[in-house]
């Protein structure tokens, strides 16, 4: 067995329950006290929930600048509608990947009275050259991420590759991997990543073991573990209390990290606190 080859657990981190837009309720997993940021990755929110009471409100009219958000849902239908005449309807299984740039004002709203919203938003950086770049749009409807079958292990490819088929986000500047995977119990799963990304996983339902042989890190349901920053990352499914026999389902996020100052105010993320009130001094007088 080749310990050296294999990425470790660096941390483990349980998300804060918390809420945010009209009163949404979420878990915040990084952007938080345990872990205020994980460079290049800001924000890492999951929602989950049966109750509509917990997500109906939704998220009203709200900028961003300077950074990415990607959203990626499990369960339900989201609506989405920008003031530069961008929507759509976001469904389960669905990637929306929007480089805010140098500004958007948006909504994210419920589009469903009831049944299960389940999904992550993650925010991701851009560098101090791509921040007031013309805001974009990568939307991909399910059947447009590519499903690899990768030993016990079954991939959805959204970013990075995976047996050589690769997922439809594009983004030089971080070079981000972003894989949904699901691993029977027992079974395993290995990814090579470029040496120096920042790379985290973020297990949403089962129990996974992390890294090679003895030194594998136990990680839980809700957990997320940061990884050391070289190797590849050897993956176990492992029965999980209350659910020996179910598959492990979790995230493996990657991205090459940016090493820039980051002056963040809610949803704005610049660099420098001067580009900070610009951004709001923008924002009130209309320039998004
Ligand atoms: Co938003």
């Amino acid at each position: 067995m080749n310990t050296l080859a294999s990425r470790s657990v660096e941390r483990l981190v349980r998300g804060m329950p918390t809420s945010d837009g009209a009163g949404v309720k979420l878990t915040r997993v990084i952007g938080q006290p345990q872990l205020a940021d994980l460079d290049p990755f800001l924000m890492l929110d999951e929602f989950g929930t049966d109750h509509p009471g917990d997500y109906i409100a939704g998220f009203p009219d709200h900028p961003h600048r300077g950074f990415e958000t990607v959203t990626y849902m499990l369960d339900g239908c989201m609506r989405h509608r920008d003031n530069h005449g961008h929507e759509g309807v976001l469904v389960p299984g669905s990637v929306q990947w929007m480089t805010a740039g140098r500004g958007i004002i948006h909504s994210e709203m419920p589009e469903q009275q009831e049944g299960r919203m389940r999904g992550f938003q993650l925010w991701i950086n851009l560098p101090a050259r791509e921040k007031m770049t013309a805001p974009r749009y990568q939307e991909f409807a399910p059947q447009r991420i590519p499903r690899v079958e990768s030993g016990a292990a079954r991939v959805k490819v959204i970013a990075g590759t995976v047996e050589g088929v690769s997922g439809p986000i594009t983004q030089p500047a971080t070079e981000p991997t972003y894989l949904d995977i699901e691993l029977v119990p027992g079974g395993q799963f290995t990814h090579a990543l470029p040496a120096g990304h920042t790379a985290f996983v973020y297990v949403y339902e089962g129990a996974v073991a992390i890294g090679a042989g003895e030194a594998a890190t136990a990680v839980d349901r809700h957990d997320l573990a940061v990884l050391s920053d070289t190797g590849a990352v050897r993956i176990e499914a492992r029965a999980g209390s209350g659910t020996p026999h179910s598959p492990a389902r979790l995230i493996l996020v990657a991205g090459k990290p940016l090493r820039e100052p980051v002056a963040k105010y809610g949803p704005f993320v610049m660099n420098t606190r001067e580009e900070l009130m610009q951004a709001f001094q923008d924002f009130q007088s209309g320039r998004f």
